[in-house]
């Protein structure tokens, strides 16, 4: 499963009309560096995007100890442009990681020297402190459930997973093509999602859906190209094989007029605040949100948008519980 670095070489060629939107982040306005006051710099009615998550009995485990952390460190731009020296997300790494042939690149979840630790590692068990995610436990492995977790620690199963059943969702959209399917599940909440918005006055973009291995291969390099390392590509793009667009659950989102598309300004529009408010009641989740890069591994991107279905959707906005890692028990993620 392992592939060679020849093989991304070659793979960039196929670039797709997602990576090159992915490319317009070159000109990112960058994330507010304001770590101390990160609700500041948000749009009005984003709070639950910014605060940190609260926890009434105290960090339990590594993950929550991480998004403890990350709360007070405030966040970076996504594009990098707001990233400032020993702000990364992951700060410990080596500054060349090889981004094919790695542990982590061949579809290990234990990069050598770094063995998995607690609940998320699938030998000890379930978490303990979530009913709901303890019943869907089994499933964070699973590429094709949605409850799959994937991280810079959790590639998927086989890195080169391709789902079934996708479809291009009935909605307005910037990308055509294999960017502009969605699973059949995401695509119907997705439909809704714009509808609803759409009522309330905020027209929506698809801008980017699934990807493919291939494709992933092509966008990672192009990031590695653009920003000339692969530490830098490491903070915007992940790797093939570890990004939840290749799950066909995962979906980038803009504005009709293509303001702020893939950039961190998208934050400050009422399409952000909106979906940052409402995703959730239909199964959407807004998967890499401000403060919480040391435990998801990316800075926040306000447009991407994961679906979960709604019954864990629902129960993360109940509990106040902004990262799948957290809900599920999982390790942070800040690095591979
Ligand atoms: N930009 C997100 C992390 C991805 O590449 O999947
Ligand atoms: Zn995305």
């Amino acid at each position: 499963m392992m592939r060679s670095t020849g093989y991304f070489l070659r793979a960039a060629a196929a670039w797709t009309t997602t990576a090159a939107l992915a490319l317009s982040l070159a000109a990112c306005s960058g994330q507010p560096e304001d770590e101390a006051s990160p609700e500041a710099t948000t749009a009005a009615g984003t709070t639950r995007l910014a605060s940190p998550t609260p926890t009434s009995t105290g960090p339990a485990s590594a993950t929550d100890a991480a998004s403890a952390q990350s709360g007070a460190g405030g966040d970076s731009g996504h594009s990098g442009a707001g990233a400032g020296p020993g702000q990364g997300p992951d700060p410990g790494r080596s500054s060349k990681p090889a981004p094919t042939g790695s542990a982590s690149a061949s579809g290990s979840t234990s990069p050598p020297g770094k063995p998995e630790s607690g609940s998320a590692a699938g030998s000890t068990g379930p978490p303990v402190r979530n009913a709901e995610a303890n019943a869907r436990f089994v499933t964070v492995n699973n590429p094709s459930s949605l409850s799959v977790v994937v991280n810079k620690q959790r590639p998927l199963r086989p890195l080169d997973y391709a789902p079934s059943a996708l479809v291009v969702p009935k909605v307005s959209r910037a990308v055509s093509g294999e960017g502009a399917q969605l699973r059949d599940d995401a695509a119907k909440a997705l439909q809704k999602l714009f509808a609803a918005a759409a009522k309330d006055g905020i027209n929506l973009t698809m801008l980017s859906g699934y990807r493919s291995y291939e494709t992933q291969v092509a966008t990672y390099n192009s990031w590695v190209g653009r920003l000339g390392t692969v530490a830098e590509a490491d903070r915007v793009s992940a790797r093939p094989g570890y990004s939840e667009h290749q799950t066909g659950l995962a979906v980038d989102i803009g504005v009709a007029s293509g303001a702020c598309s893939l950039q961190y300004c998208f934050n400050n529009l009422p399409a952000a605040s909106w979906a940052a408010d409402n995703a959730y009641k239909f199964g959407y989740i807004v998967r890499y949100q401000l403060g919480y890069h040391k435990v998801t591994g990316f800075y926040a991107e306000p447009w991407h948008l994961r679906f979960i279905g709604k019954q864990a959707s629902k129960a993360m906005h109940r509990q106040d519980i902004h990262t799948l890692e957290k809900y599920f028990g999982l390790p942070a993620a800040p690095s591979y």
